[in-house]
């Protein structure tokens, strides 16, 4: 986890519901190593994420059924789990599987007893956990990179901000606050060099997405990827951004989680994909560029937090801020439909925006 979640969080801000019955970035798969558990805190439940020896990853409520004492105080040996209290045991599907306490005869009395577990998958290097009440057969699709295959990201981070999922969201499409907020040399757009875009997009499945474009040639790390470079950027339900970069030669794609904690801290998740052979020597500073791109919005979300802790009523504006009304539509469609994939209608309709940035 990140090293910046050690600074203070303010508590119940701006309270909005953390979206059900979806699928929530959660841990990336390099930081949880076989035999490995740690807590998480997921639209303010507490969880328990493993791995078993055998490398299967599971999600726990992190909490002993018998007198609650958090799991992850107790021990793992690869395979279960024992409370560190009075020794229960329990499997990586929660069942539990020895109570210490028991004379003989007495055995039934655990036979039923399990501790709640959540849907947990792990798919292109991240592991994700289901937030709902879906049954299995249920569960829709992880919401993947199309393309790639079954691949690592070549870099990941993550960055805690102290706003809630849906304020945390915002900025993945919030056009206007890059010339203000961002002042690394490879995205640098200084407030006096905005200029007007015109920007085509098509609602799809649980959002919408920015057609294919060519990027903008102000921008140094583009021109990596060789001639004609063109990104497409698709935006999800509960708080997804996934950008697809392709040049003659080489692609990257980046995907950007929401993972709410609490109504006042959200995690962002940052993964990106590459095919170039060759900036292995180079990722640390890529990684460095990253971090530094999304701490910078997190300081802004610390400054905009002492103006949103006043709750006044937004004034969004023109085009620039017409992805944001989107994302609140699509949101009040999914609750509207009682927040199941088969209520859900997705309200949105092809567009064109203008707006500078
Ligand atoms: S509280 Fe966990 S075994 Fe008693
Ligand atoms: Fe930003």
């Amino acid at each position: 986890m990140s090293d910046l979640r050690t600074n203070p969080i303010p508590r119940k801000v701006h309270h909005r519901d953390v979206l059900q019955n979806f699928w929530y970035f959660t841990c990336a798969s390099s930081n949880l190593k076989a035999g490995a558990m740690q807590p998480v805190t997921l639209a303010d439940q507490s969880i328990l994420l493993g791995r078993t020896s055998q490398g299967e990853v599971f999600a726990l409520r992190n909490l002993c059924p018998h007198r609650s004492t958090p799991l992850h105080h107790g021990k793992f040996d690869g395979k279960e789990v024992q409370c560190l209290y009075h020794g229960w045991k329990f499997g990586a599907d929660g069942r539990c599987t020895h109570i210490p306490s028991l004379c003989g005869g007495q055995e039934h009395f655990g036979g039923n007893v399990k501790c709640w577990s959540y849907p947990c998958r792990e798919a292109q290097g991240g592991i994700w956990v289901f937030i709902g009440n879906l049954p299995e057969d249920k569960l829709p699709p992880l919401p993947l990179v199309e393309g790639i295959g079954e691949v690592h990201p070549q870099i990941y981070c993550s960055v805690s901000y102290p706003l809630n999922g849906e304020h945390s969201a915002y900025t993945f499409f919030d056009p206007s606050h890059v010339a203000f907020v961002h002042s690394s040399p490879f995205i640098r757009r200084r407030s006096h060099t905005i200029r007007t875009k015109e920007k085509h997009f098509i609602p799809t499945g649980l959002g919408w997405r920015m057609k294919r474009h060519p990027a903008p040639k102000n921008n140094l790390l583009y021109r990596l990827f060789g001639k004609n470079v063109t990104t497409e950027i698709t935006y999800l339900l509960p708080g997804v951004r996934i950008e697809h970069i392709q040049g003659e030669k080489y692609y990257a794609v980046g995907i950007a989680t929401i993972a709410p904690v609490s109504d006042g801290e959200t995690i962002i998740h940052q993964a990106f994909y590459w095919n170039f052979p060759y900036l292995g020597p180079v990722k640390g500073l890529l990684r460095y560029l990253i971090r530094h791109f999304l701490t910078e919005d997190r300081t802004y979300a610390f400054l905009q937090l002492e103006g949103l802790k006043q709750n006044q009523p937004f004034m969004l504006m023109g085009d620039a801020d017409e992805q944001i009304r989107w994302f609140q539509q699509l949101r009040r469609a999914w609750l509207e439909g009682g927040s199941l994939p088969e209520g859900f209608v997705n309200p949105l309709k092809e567009a064109t925006l203008h707006f500078r940035s």
